[in-house]
């Protein structure tokens, strides 16, 4: 019988600042002692993206807050806990920073081991979290600031079947929603205004659908819909609620149309390996699309592999997913020294390293 764990996890490398405490008693599934949040939306609101410059200040001031409700809410003191797990990457350096320096600072004060986090694998464990999933999973990771297939072996063994050549799917939403004029992130407000819309209108372009393999493109896609934009607007002075809405659901009729067909190769590459108990798990932000969802179901159905996706505030970034990871490094034998570094890029899979697949936004992975 393994022994009991309880960590607390740091998240720090986007815009949101996170906290959050996990326990696993023993072999049992893993528990969310809390998880605190703190969105940084509105700081970044006037400026149409994440300014690094204020979400590294913003981590700076509110971490350790975070940190204290997350204790509060979870009722723990820091003699309960085994260590201190924080993302040390890839994401926005200052923000990373903030969370390591905050993390060295609980380390260096409690004596607690400290553990570094790469916040693709805090994404990427989700499902042992939510679900204690067994190894192999096929994973398909959709955020701001990446897409890729991983099939996930452990918890330091990732292979990178294919990802995106240019933009995150996340990234294209958020790019939309900028060029019809919608609220940031653009992931939520585009979904709602597609739910309006009629996905047959606009016949926005598939990217790489032609070609062999998982890899995807979605920078042409955010480009399409910006041109029909400016035809409707040259054609008609502008856009109506109806052309918006028409915009946002062929847009991401696109998206889920994509997302679909590379799954379902990805699968089948999967698949080819005869896991006992087939499982494909998304994962990120973009995994709360209801469309992108519902449509990966089905696909998983008919290549007869089981589907799980997040509950929604798992989706997003989380400090809970952060501490789950720290957990299974910890198990692992995994500790960080003082000395641990933030990394603005940290691939999963060292053996790709070389490959593209981060999206473009903030310097990923
Ligand atoms: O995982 P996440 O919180 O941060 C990164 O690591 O990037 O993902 C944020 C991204 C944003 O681009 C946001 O627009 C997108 O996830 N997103 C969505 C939805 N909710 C969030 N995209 C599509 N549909 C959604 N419902
Ligand atoms: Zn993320």
């Amino acid at each position: 019988m393994a022994q009991t764990l309880t960590i607390l996890g740091l998240e720090s490398s986007c815009d949101d600042t996170a906290a959050a405490v996990v326990r696993q008693a023993g072999d049992a599934r893993a528990e969310i002692l809390s998880s605190v949040v703190f969105g940084q939306t509105e700081l970044h609101a006037a400026f149409g993206g994440v300014v690094p410059e204020i979400a590294a200040r913003a981590h700076a001031e509110k971490l350790d807050v975070c940190v204290a409700d997350a204790m509060a809410q979870a009722d723990v003191g820091f003699g309960d806990l085994d260590a201190i797990a924080v993302t040390a990457g890839p994401g926005l350096i200052g923000g990373v920073l903030s969370g390591v320096m905050c993390a060295k600072g609980l380390s260096a004060a409690t004596g607690l081991p400290l553990i570094g986090v790469n916040h693709l694998a805090g994404h990427a464990l989700t499902p042992r979290l939510t679900d204690g999933a067994a190894w192999p999973y096929l994973m398909l990771l959709v955020s701001g600031g990446h897409c890729q297939f991983l099939i996930a072996r452990g918890c330091q063994d990732f292979t990178r079947l294919g990802g995106t050549i240019d933009d995150a799917p996340g990234e294209a939403f958020d790019k939309v929603a900028r060029i019809l004029g919608l609220p940031q992130p653009g992931g939520p407000s585009v979904e709602a205004e597609a739910a309006k819309g009629d996905p047959a209108r606009f016949r926005f372009p598939r990217p790489l659908l032609d070609r062999e393999g998982c890899d995807f493109s979605f920078s042409g896609l955010k480009t399409a819909v910006l041109r029909e934009r400016d035809r409707i607007v040259a054609e008609k002075g502008g856009l109506t609620r109806a052309d918006r809405a028409d915009l946002c659901a062929g847009f991401q009729q696109a998206v889920v149309d994509v997302l679909a067909e590379k799954t379902r190769r990805a699968v089948r590459i999967y698949m080819a390996e005869g896991p006992s108990r087939p499982l494909v798990a998304v994962a990120g932000g973009v995994s709360a699309n209801k469309a992108i969802r519902a449509r990966l179901e089905t696909v998983c159905a008919a290549e007869g592999a089981s589907f799980t996706a997040p509950p929604l505030p798992l989706c997003t970034d989380n400090a809970a997913m952060i501490a789950y990871a720290g957990l299974e490094l910890f198990r692992a034998g995994v500790r960080d020294g003082l000395d641990l570094m933030a990394r603005p890029r940290w691939p999963l899979d060292r053996a790709a390293a070389g490959m593209l697949g981060g999206g473009k936004k903030g310097a990923k992975a």
